[in-house]
């Protein structure tokens, strides 16, 4: 069986699950369980300073659904941790004592002041735990504060704190950063000049998650108004996913160890996320979607999958597919692909005769011979991918790539087997300027 196993900025778990700071890791009663179901980690729900926060009276979460009500997005107005400072840290204390084999890392969120940062580092380090998350992410509520992503936002705030992190503490750092940025390489940068051992990533998306159009009111709302909120679960993967990359494969943060967030729900989620360079993963909405348990099916899933694929470790795994990444300018202009129904599976739908025929290129039949009939026209066909997209029976149509040799019957051109890009394209003006 292989070996899930992680150590990530030297703190070492049995598997690459970790619950993500959020209401799943708000108390000991709920790490508790969480270990108990198999969590590999937690990163403890945000501490602040005393006075806590105090969260409104009403409707903190609101929920985006597929047609078959399936929770694919979800939406909060949560703050940090509502707690005392003073009865989680006994919390977290207790819980490490009792697991210490499970990576226990604390998030932290105070005034971006010295003094704070001094203050609070040594009662969180005294703790026991492993390592410190700092959240630079919260898009709502404490960022009118000067907190959570006002911070994140600030490329030179993120070194400043960081550096007072690894100043008055001997933790591991984990920064945590906000997706809520044009560019999410500048703030891995910073973090990373700060002393960071690590980034994590993505926190939630601002979001308004809908409208009440009876009563014209914001969703969720408390009383006569609401707020906009932070967005997670399958719905920001993709773009989770794109973070995760762009800083995997950016020569200035080259090796920095990532931590994986964002719409983390099966197995396969995870082994996207490490193959695309993560270290681990940290799940919220999945947990708050299905309970706990799901991580039994998390584990035996990417075991199965590494055993399957002779992948010794997670580690092994570790950004598999970064070398897969380029910038557009360099995908190859001489591949050819042509979509291929399998009548044998099609059921005579039509959805992919629809969509090629009004938006795409023409090239899917509806009919022969007076009857209903599907087939590719290869001679108009771009490989779009579009008809696999929309085909709602899973292996029925297919792309193709079109062997050296072979004629494309669109453009009349062999496929050569040679690759070509942008860069040296004729139509690219800049190109024939060079040539
Ligand atoms: C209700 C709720 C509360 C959250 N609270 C925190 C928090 O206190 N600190 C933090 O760093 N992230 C917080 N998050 C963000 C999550 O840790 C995570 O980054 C985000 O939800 C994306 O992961 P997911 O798609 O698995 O939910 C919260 C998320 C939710 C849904
Ligand atoms: S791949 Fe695109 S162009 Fe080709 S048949 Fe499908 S939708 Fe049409
Ligand atoms: S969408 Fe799929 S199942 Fe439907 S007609 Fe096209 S190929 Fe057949």
């Amino acid at each position: 069986m292989a070996d899930l196993t992680t150590t990530f900025v030297g703190i070492t778990s049995p598997n690459p699950f970790w619950l993500a700071s959020a209401p799943p890791t708000d108390k000991e009663y709920n790490v508790q369980r969480a270990f108990e179901a198999g969590w590999g980690g937690v990163v403890w729900k945000t501490l602040g300073e005393d006075p806590p926060i105090v969260n409104v009276n009403g409707p903190r979460y609101g929920a985006l659904y597929a047609g078959d009500r399936r929770l694919i997005g979800f939406n909060n107005i949560e703050l940090i941790t509502d707690r005392p400072l003073q009865i989680n840290l006994e919390e977290i204390a207790r819980v490490k004592r009792n697991w210490p084999d499970r990576a226990v890392v604390v998030s932290l969120m105070v005034p971006c002041e010295e003094a704070s940062w001094k203050r609070i580092l040594p009662m969180v380090e005294d703790t026991g735990c492993d390592g410190v998350e700092l959240n630079f992410g919260c898009p709502h509520g404490m960022s009118e504060r000067g907190m959570g992503s006002a911070v994140g936002q600030v490329p030179e705030y993120i070194t400043m704190v960081t550096r007072w992190c690894k100043q008055y503490s001997r933790l591991p750092v984990i920064v945590k950063l906000t997706p809520n940025i044009t560019d999410i390489r500048h703030p891995a940068r910073a973090a990373k000049a700060g002393g960071a051992d690590a980034v994590s990533l993505i926190n939630t998306i601002n979001s308004i998650i809908g409208v009440d159009l009876d009563r014209l009111l914001i969703e969720p709302h408390t009383g006569r108004t609401g707020s906009h909120g932070g967005y997670c679960g399958p719905a920001v993967k993709p773009i989770a996913q794109n973070m995760v990359a762009e800083i995997a494969r950016d020569p200035e943060t080259a090796g920095l160890p990532i931590s994986g967030i964002g719409g983390v729900t099966t197995w396969r989620d995870a082994a996207e996320f490490i193959a695309l360079g993560a270290g681990n993963v940290q799940v919220c909405t999945a947990a708050m979607t299905y309970g706990f348990k799901i991580v039994a099916e998390m584990i035996d899933g990417l075991s199965n999958y590494l055993d399957d694929k002779g992948i010794a470790s997670v580690q092994a795994l570790v950004g598999r597919a970064v070398p897969s990444i380029v910038d557009w300018r360099y995908l190859d202009l001489n591949h050819v692909d042509k979509a291929v129904i399998d009548q044998k599976l099609c059921i005579q739908c039509g959805r992919c005769h629809v969509v090629c025929e009004d938006t795409s290129h023409q090239a899917i039949t509806a009919s022969k011979n007076g009857r209903r009939h599907f087939e590719v026209k290869e001679e108009d066909c771009v490989g779009c991918n579009l008809c696999v997209s929309v085909c709602p029976v899973p292996g029925c149509i297919t792309l193709r790539a079109l062997a050296p040799g072979e004629l494309d019957r669109r453009t009349g051109k062999t496929v050569s087997g040679e690759v070509a890009n942008w860069t040296t394209h004729p139509n690219n003006p800049s190109a024939t300027r060079q040539a």
